[in-house]
């Protein structure tokens, strides 16, 4: 027994010179594996503790094991040391250069759309337009029936919709749209008899928003789509100020040189009403799939609001008259940027979008 003894007390002695010795990790490691190993020397030791007196086996197992944990901790240590003067000769052996140039983070930019919305803003805020936001998800009554759209005219047509389902008709697998007429808005125009209901008179609204059509989609049409919407509610408007005010815009955005026009049009809130076109700049006016071989594009439609419209937001027709018009910043961006292809702006292809990074 006591032989035992004296070698895990040799061990233990040895162990400690021997890992000060070591002066590099892979010595260490060697050293661990000689000592500590499934063959190394306090694996061996321990063998013989089956042949020790019983009476004898437990003080000398318990020392075994504290000489285990001892030189499991000192090789640990002994390689955190090493380590540590690693790392201060590598310190030692950099150096850093502070003036060299960072690397670019990317933070992305606007996308085209919103750069012409802002610009909007920023024309319409010149002649004394605030923004009036509406929500885009409307009901049928703002979206269609104060705008003297009634459930049966064929106006709807055109501008199908998104229904939004009755709460839990889709689960049981027969979808209806909601009892109260929640819908998707197509247009910006029922935030025109919104923004009457809350203001007072004059008003000079500008509504910047998305909207959503059931649409067959193609070069020119998107089912998800902007749209900014104005309005002029005051004693003494006309028609000729419209005109005035959208020739002045269309400048202001395309530069003096692109050709405009009016065109009688037609929409059921406002009369008369008008479409505004501007020279398609993708074709420059011979014709492509852009412009649907017009060589024009409508870029908003117009009119003074109908009296009917008047009277749903609150005001007497007899008294107030106003002027309405709803752009579409989408084409209004494909003309800027002869953009042939309406689907790009949310086909989310970063090829596409990083050509107009110089955009606010
Ligand atoms: N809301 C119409 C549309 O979506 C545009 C419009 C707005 C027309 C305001 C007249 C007045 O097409």
């Amino acid at each position: 027994m006591s032989d035992l003894r004296t070698d895990l007390e040799a061990l233990r002695a040895t162990a400690r010179d021997r890992l000060s010795a070591a002066d590099s990790a892979e010595a260490v490691e060697a050293l661990r594996h000689d000592l500590l190993g499934r063959s190394g020397q306090l694996t061996g030791l321990l063998r013989q503790l089956g042949s020790v007196a019983p009476a004898d086996r437990p003080p000398l197992g318990q020392l075994a094991n504290e000489v285990r944990r001892e030189v499991e901790a000192a090789v640990d240590a002994r390689l955190a040391d090493l380590r540590g003067s690693d790392l201060d000769a590598r310190l030692a052996a950099e150096t850093i250069d502070m003036s060299a140039p960072g690397r670019p983070v990317p933070i992305g930019h606007l996308h085209p759309v919103l750069t012409t919305m802002r610009d909007l803003r920023e024309i319409f805020h010149a002649y004394g337009f605030e923004v009036f936001e509406g929500p885009e998800v409307e009901t049928e009554e703002y979206n269609f029936e104060l705008l003297n759209i009634p459930p049966d005219h064929p106006a709807r047509d055109l501008w199908d919709t998104l229904y939004v389902a009755e709460p839990g008709s889709v689960e049981s697998g027969d979808p209806r749209p909601a009892a109260d007429g929640t819908i998707l808005r197509t247009h910006t125009s029922p935030a025109q008899v919104r923004a009457m209901q809350a203001l007072e008179a004059p008003i000079r609204v500008l509504t910047p928003g998305r909207c959503f059509r059931y649409e067959a989609v193609d070069a020119s049409h998107g089912f998800e789509f902007f749209q900014v919407e104005g309005l002029v509610v005051d004693r003494d408007t006309s028609l000729a100020d419209l005109k005035g005010l959208l020739e002045e815009v269309a400048r202001a955005l395309y530069g003096r040189e692109v050709p405009t026009r009016f065109r009688p049009g037609y929409y059921p809130f406002t009369e008369p009403s008008v479409a505004f076109d501007i020279g398609c700049l993708v074709c420059g006016g011979a014709g492509c799939a852009a412009c649907k071989r017009s060589g024009w594009m409508t870029i908003l439609g117009a009119g003074m609001v109908h009296p009917d419209v008047l009277r749903a937001g609150g005001f007497d027709p007899d008294e107030y008259q106003g002027y309405a018009f709803g752009m579409g910043p989408d084409r209004m961006t494909m003309l800027r940027h002869a953009i042939g292809d309406i689907r790009l702006f949310f086909s989310a292809d970063l090829r596409f979008a990083t050509q107009f990074a110089e955009g606010r």
